[in-house]
């Protein structure tokens, strides 16, 4: 579905992405994890076209995809979640997924209003509000929200972008615990023939899901594998994990 091939890059002389090759494939469940500032985020950035690559290749389905500006690759099909919010934070739970559903639709360009008529666009909304259990919040505001539902109102906002390829930068943080089962469940209800690369900085339950684990150490691929064989990995344990797998 995905794939990088030698993927580089530095800011100035630190090189945070290090030959970089992966593969997410077609509905794959797979984990990118890694320390604080191991390249996690700054890899999805390239993936999606914030940033452009050093050096190296990305291919989406098999099409070179490294030159194409990030518009270009949503309507392809990657969506991604932020680790930092970005909504529209004086709008309804609301209308920013009818936003979203209305670009997918093609009827973004009309005004926010008309968008927010369209039967199809609120049915599709409405169904995304409630996937992630946020019924009660629907006519509010963003900035009145917690912030662990505004990160639920992301999930839903990159879902109505009806993605083939979703990628979540760290999707639990800042969610208090007790809620990050509707965010668990909402990832375990996605079609299952979108690609989901979840990214977290550790052994989270988050993403217990996982079918392929992808641990990233300075930029550079340290270890992949099923969760068992990163869970059993030494050098893993020893870089990077410690303890936290025994538990
Ligand atoms: N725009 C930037 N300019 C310079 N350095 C950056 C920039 N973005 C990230 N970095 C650095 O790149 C490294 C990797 O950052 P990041 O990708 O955010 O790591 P992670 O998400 O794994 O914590 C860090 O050392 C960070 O300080
Ligand atoms: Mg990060």
């Amino acid at each position: 579905m995905l794939e990088t091939r030698g993927l580089c890059k530095n800011f100035g002389a630190l090189e945070v992405a290090r030959e970089v090759n992966f593969r997410l494939e077609l509905g794959a469940r797979h984990a990118l994890i890694g320390p604080n500032g191991a390249g996690k985020t700054t890899f999805v950035n390239l993936l999606t076209g914030v940033l452009a690559p050093s050096r190296g290749s990305i291919l989406l389905e098999g099409e070179d995809v490294t030159a194409l500006a990030q518009a270009k690759r949503v309507k392809r099909g990657i969506a991604r979640t932020f680790q930092i919010n970005q909504l529209f934070r004086g709008l309804t739970v609301q209308e920013n997924v009818c936003i979203a559903v209305s670009e997918r639709l093609g009827v973004g360009g009309a005004m926010l209003r008309s968008a927010g008529q369209r039967a199809d666009v609120l049915a599709e909304a409405a169904r995304l509000i409630e996937m992630l259990k946020l019924g009660n919040d629907t006519g509010r505001r963003i900035i009145e929200l917690p912030y662990g539902r505004q990160r639920l109102v992301e999930i839903a906002i990159a879902l109505g972008l009806s993605p083939r390829v979703l990628l979540l930068d760290e999707p639990a943080a800042g969610i208090p615990s007790a809620e990050t089962h509707i965010l668990l469940d909402a990832i375990a209800t996605l079609p299952k023939d979108i690609a989901v690369l979840i990214i977290a900085h550790d052994m989270d339950r988050v993403f217990r899901f996982a079918e392929r684990i992808t641990v990233l150490v300075s930029g550079a691929v340290f270890a992949e594998g099923t969760p068992q064989e990163i869970a059993a990995n030494r050098e893993v344990r020893a870089v990077y994990l410690g303890s936290a797998l025994d538990a």
